[in-house]
């Protein structure tokens, strides 16, 4: 007989038997037998169930870490990644996260599962450390926190949250441009993306005007994100007195506000500079959802510590919605992972730690900007006449060059430098030893 085509599993993969099944035999077994018996004896298994896979794309910044690595040029750079270096361009650990591990050490605690919504300490220093302890919500307990798998696991909880429960809308307005990975964890969540106006390639800073007006256009109760600090790609932040307004124009236009703040910290070297926009929002009323990532500001990256967490309007609404994130995470991972939240909540915890740790985040922004200043320096030195001030005006872990992609892709060719390409480039992979390198080479294709 023929094996038709609607009696097989994957249908565009089933193979045409060459006809010695025998008819009307349902019986359907495991293994060999079970296969015999179904696609009978002398039949060609199925050459493949993925055939119909097409090859994906490389992630476009992990894409350039590999040229990189394949790269002899004792000289290289690499400006793509965003991990923070030390100035020997050296993967830092930072002293109070190798105390807060030892002190976890001694402790011999065990590895038990950690309740679906994670560690509560973790929970309520990370609400604390964004809202500041004294916050009136934080004071009146009328939100919930829960641990994630770091600030795209946030992010992600966050978007299947809002589809399955914000009922008034499915769109989300991004910056233009916003991360890369933004557009997808929101996507796959089922919501639908939009963009405001937010970076002027012209001044290579905030566009102003046109996220106001942009905004003020979004239809009511639309999500709209921003990012609290540090914008990623472009370095550029509103001003306090910028946010002030786009507060007005969310609260104006009823907008419900996702937080996504991945840099506290990270930007000024302060985390109550940093978080200063999400605690305008939340002074002016706005019950915004927040999430927060421990990656860069401790340096946990691969340790994936994270909280999502929404503001209510009391205690009762907390719970439910508390909930009912329990729901939505149990058949995604169950619960999170416990030592990078015991590694957080220590140190947060922990007043010699806590110490400790601010300054080491202090110490990780002022080397940044040192290398902006260092950067432009050398620029000048070099002759060129552009004008960088967008350099240090720019603020955390990324600079905007404002590069063409051609200028790009000649530092790659000829110096061996690696960045993604817009033009972004990784500040924390500049040291003092290659800054000077690296003026060089950009005006050589500037200039
Ligand atoms: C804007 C922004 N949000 C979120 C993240 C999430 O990072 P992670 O999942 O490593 O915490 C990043 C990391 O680059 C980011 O830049």
């Amino acid at each position: 007989m023929i094996v038709s085509r609607d009696e097989g599993a994957c249908p565009s993969a089933l193979p045409v038997s060459d006809g010695a099944g025998r008819a009307g035999d349902d019986r359907v077994g495991s293994g060999i037998s079970g296969w015999l018996r179904r696609w009978g004896r002398g039949a060609r298994p199925p050459r493949s169930w993925w055939s119909h896979v097409e090859m994906g794309p490389p992630d476009p910044i992990l894409g350039v870490t590999e040229a990189f690595k394949r790269d002899t040029n004792a000289k290289k750079m690499n400006l793509g990644v965003g991990a923070y270096r030390d100035d020997n361009g050296k993967p830092y650990v930072l002293n109070s996260v190798r105390k807060a591990e030892a002190q976890i050490a001694a402790k011999k605690m065990d590895k038990e599962y950690l309740p679906i919504a994670g560690l509560a300490e973790f929970n309520k220093a990370s609400a604390e450390l964004a809202l500041g302890d004294t916050n009136e919500v934080i004071k009146s307990g009328r939100y919930v926190t829960v641990q994630t798998i770091s600030g795209t696991g946030s992010l992600r909880v966050g978007g299947n949250f809002l589809q399955r429960f914000f009922k008034y809308s499915h769109d989300v307005y991004l910056p233009k441009p916003s991360w890369g990975n933004h557009t997808p964890i929101f996507r796959d969540a089922g919501m639908q993306l939009h963009a405001y106006r937010y970076y002027d390639p012209k001044t290579c800073g905030f566009d102003f005007a046109g996220a106001l007006d942009d905004i003020s256009k979004i239809p009511e109760q639309s999500v709209v994100l921003f990012h609290a600090c540090a914008h990623n790609p472009t370095g550029v932040d509103p001003r306090p007195e910028q946010w002030k307004e786009l507060a007005a124009v969310v609260k104006k236009r009823n907008l419900f506000t996702f937080f996504d703040m991945a840099y506290q910290g990270f930007a000024s070297g302060d985390i109550t500079r940093d978080s200063w926009a999400v605690r305008h929002f939340i002074e002016q009323g706005i019950n915004i959802v927040l999430s927060q990532s421990y990656a860069k500001n401790m340096g946990l990256y691969g340790e994936r510590v994270g909280a999502f967490s929404v503001i209510c309007k009391d205690v009762d609404e907390a719970k439910r919605v508390e909930s009912q994130l329990k729901i939505l995470i149990r058949p995604m991972y169950s619960n999170p992972p416990i030592n990078g939240a015991r590694i957080a909540s220590t140190i947060l915890m922990s007043p010699d730690l806590r110490k400790e740790w601010l300054e080491e985040v202090k110490g990780m922004a002022d080397r940044i900007i040192d290398m902006r200043n260092q950067l432009v320096a050398n620029l000048k030195k070099e002759g060129s006449s552009h004008n960088w001030q967008h350099i240090t005006d720019q603020i955390g872990m990324f600079c905007y060059t404002g590069l063409k992609p051609e200028q790009v892709e000649r530092l790659t060719k000829e110096f061996s430098i690696y960045m993604t390409k817009d033009g972004r480039i990784s500040m924390a992979g500049v040291t003092s030893g290659n800054v000077g390198y690296l003026a060089h080479a950009i005006h050589q294709v500037s200039k």
